[in-house]
């Protein structure tokens, strides 16, 4: 299968509605012998086992990984579509897969190594046993103090500290759902997301180091008490860890009666022990929120036994991880990507998980390389935003430095190929295979990726189906788009797989409607094959069956990797006082992939002055957090409106990105356009560039 002779797919007429692409075949590379040598999956009977004939009893492969109190009696039931159920009738516990069950042969090997962002603080190492000690204790004290039970939510709202995975393991020793709420969101992001999960606690850490500094982020729980309260949520408790136990690092004050600093409080608990609940495999085991298409962020529900299984055999499979690696994947914990692949892939497989607390980049471009050498790391995941902001912080910095990774990863968004050499040649040092996983919060774990021992990488895609996953191109009437035509059209999975969600939190009907609406052959039906998943990216398939993304065909932006509903942006410009209207458009950013443009248009009265601009930009990082903080903020004299009065914002993304505005001659206000692009590119007109496919495409559905 290699393209040592690189030429352009074959290109083939493309009606209206279809995207034609031009990408040429990019040359293929191979793992090298010793990666082969060690890797877990090597036997080309994978291939024929997770066949769709073996569908879906392939996935007890993936089962047969964990330990169950209860064995399960049916692999996929499939009586109410679409929502699946998978390993029903059996009962096992995450907290005891992923911790106790290693403790006789693992007991004394690092579980989690933890590493402070002042390189003057040493590094933090937990053993099983000690993992062990802390969930236990730490459970007890969320069913004794806090009263929480099995089925109840938590709200978790906690930086990449050690006590983050304990907390996550301790509730779901109890069978307590956590919801854990990005670190870097904001307290009213928190809040909306505690009310719609109905938490009555909160778990809280004082402050942490950040880029330098001590963030103050216990200052956000107010905020998110109020928010929730709005909500009509009420919050009992606070359970609040100290980043140095003692020493309470934030300028807020402890409110009496409602919360309380852990390292006070656990004391009652040293030595109590708690006894795993048994769990149906069906029962939830966290949620996680995702922004949609709409204003609100859907709570994605995930189950405890197909998830579990389906991140164990994927950690094993296609991160390659063994129990004796030191596997570091740089996201965060408060993302899909860390719940499955730093917590509950890798403990479940008893590897040692590094988590770091700060910036990459933080105190300079060495920092990445220096943890990676001083623990010997030879698995590394991250994303193509952290990639492309190490090449641009430090190009040659990684030679400098003697680690050696056998296993690298890349997720949540197209690498760009250049960027995928840089890695290959430069981080990886001609030594590491790289895996370019493709899959969203909504599938538990991967969906795409090479089988790293096994296939041939080619920069840019993120490659075939995983073991199990039959995935396919369709166009908007449903068709299925052969291999290798260069056209684009909608990426959907054909089939159920373990690790998807089981649902939207408290709404059935979005889940049907996000994922199944669009393609369903028969509401009726009871076959899976009538159900396929509609996946919201847009794609191509190569001769080779390698899936290339190309990016998000709803509205939402994806910034450094993650997703940004537009509608919450602009939900949130709405809420200062002087804005009218407004519309969020993505721009090609060279570092994060995507960042938002605001267009807003003001209320009758009001001059367009740069206080407003600020204020924006203020209540856009309060109530979203800073990683959804724009380029720019242009405030224009009006939108450029259909006839019917939707804003056409596939007409601001053009301007913004210096790309053909297309026909505009059937708006409402034809001539907005070129007073906003003036506004925007200054007064020359600029030549009109060729622009990435998620960009051009962007809006077009409106
Ligand atoms: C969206 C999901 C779960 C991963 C972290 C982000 C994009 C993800 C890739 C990839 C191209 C990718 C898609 C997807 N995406 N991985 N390897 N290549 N695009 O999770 O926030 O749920 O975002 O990220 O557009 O739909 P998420």
């Amino acid at each position: 299968m290699s393209t040592d002779d690189p030429k352009a797919p074959e290109s083939v007429g493309t009606t209206e509605g279809q995207i034609a692409v031009h990408w040429r075949e990019e040359e293929s590379f191979q793992p090298s012998a010793a990666f082969v040598a060690q890797a877990n999956l090597t036997d080309p009977a994978v291939n024929e086992r997770f066949a769709e004939k073996n569908f879906p009893q392939c996935f007890i492969e993936y089962a047969d990984m964990l330990d169950w109190t209860q064995r399960w009696t049916t692999v996929l039931d499939t009586e109410d579509p679409p929502f699946w159920k998978w390993f029903t009738g059996g009962q096992l516990n995450a907290s005891y897969n992923c911790v106790d069950r290693h403790l006789a042969q693992h007991k004394n090997k690092a579980a989690l190594i933890v590493v402070p962002e002042p390189e003057d603080e040493e590094p933090i190492t937990l053993t099983y046993q000690e993992l062990y000690v802390r969930v236990n204790e730490f459970a007890a004290l969320l069913r004794d103090f806090a009263g929480l039970k099995k089925g109840e939510r938590v709200t978790i709202h906690m930086p990449m500290v050690a006590e983050l995975p304990v907390a996550m393991l301790a509730c779901a020793r109890l069978g307590v759902v956590h919801s854990v709420v990005f670190g870097g969101f904001s307290g009213e992001a928190c809040g909306m997301r505690a009310a719609d999960s109905g938490s009555r606690v909160l778990i809280y850490m004082d402050g942490y180091h950040r880029g330098g500094k001590m963030i103050d982020h216990k200052a956000s729980a107010e905020i998110a008490v109020a928010t929730a309260e709005m909500e009509g949520q009420s919050i009992d408790k606070i359970l609040v860890w100290r980043r140095y136990p003692g020493k309470y690092c934030s300028a807020t004050p402890m409110v009496k009666g409602r919360d309380f600093f852990v390292d006070e409080v656990i004391g009652n608990y040293r030595g109590v022990r708690v006894e795993p609940e048994a769990m149906e495999s069906e029962d939830p085991l966290f949620l996680m929120y995702t922004s949609g298409t709409t204003g609100k962020p859907k709570g994605c529900q995930h189950r405890t036994g197909g998830y579990l299984a389906y991140v164990t055999g994927t950690s094993k499979y296609i991160q390659d991880i063994h129990p004796e690696d030191v596997y570091w994947c740089m996201a965060d914990i408060g993302w899909i990507t860390g719940h499955s692949y730093i917590v509950y892939g890798p403990l479940s497989l008893a590897a040692t998980s590094v988590i770091y607390e700060g910036v990459p980049t933080y105190p300079d471009a060495g920092r990445v390389w220096r943890i990676a050498e001083r623990l010997d790391v030879n698995i590394f995941h991250t994303s193509p935003t952290a990639i492309r902001m190490l090449r641009k912080a430090g190009p040659l910095e990684p030679q400098k430095y003697h680690y050696h990774f056998k296993h690298m990863t890349t997720v949540g968004e197209a690498i760009e190929p250049e960027v995928w050499k840089w890695y290959y040649h430069v981080v990886g040092k001609d030594e590491a295979v790289i895996v370019d996983t493709y899959w969203q919060t909504e599938n538990g774990g991967f969906l795409c990726s090479t089988k790293p021992a096994m296939d041939p990488m080619k920069p840019g895609s993120a490659g075939p189906g995983v073991p199990g996953i039959y995935p396919c191109i369709l166009d908007e009437q449903g068709n299925e788009l052969p291999a290798g035509t260069a056209i684009a059209g909608n990426i959907c999975i054909r089939n159920p797989w373990p690790g998807i969600i089981q649902t939207v939190w408290g709404d059935r009907d979005r889940f049907v409607r996000q994922y199944y609406s669009k393609y369903c052959k028969n509401p009726a039906s009871k076959d899976w094959r009538d159900w396929p998943y509609f996946a919201a990216d847009g794609a191509v398939l190569s001769a080779d069956g390698y899936f290339r993304i190309l990016g998000r065909v709803d509205d939402v932006i994806n910034v450094a990797g993650h997703r940004l509903g537009t509608k919450e942006l602009e939900s949130a410009c709405l809420t200062v006082e002087e804005v009218a209207e407004a519309a969020v458009v993505p721009v090609a950013d060279d570092i994060k992939g995507r960042v938002p443009d605001i267009y807003v248009s003001l209320k009758p009265g009001y001059a367009p002055v740069r206080e407003i601009e600020e204020k924006i930009i203020a209540t856009i990082e309060a109530m979203i957090g800073k990683i959804a903080r724009p380029r720019k903020v242009w405030i224009v004299a009006d939108m450029p409106k259909t006839r019917s009065g939707k804003i056409m914002r596939r007409v601001l993304a053009a301007i913004s990105n210096t790309l053909d505005t297309g026909d505009t001659s059937t708006l409402a206000n034809p001539d907005i356009v070129e007073q906003i692009r003036q506004h925007v590119q200054g007064n020359q007109k600029l030549e009109a560039k060729d622009g990435p496919e998620d960009l051009k495409t962007f809006g077009k559905e409106e």
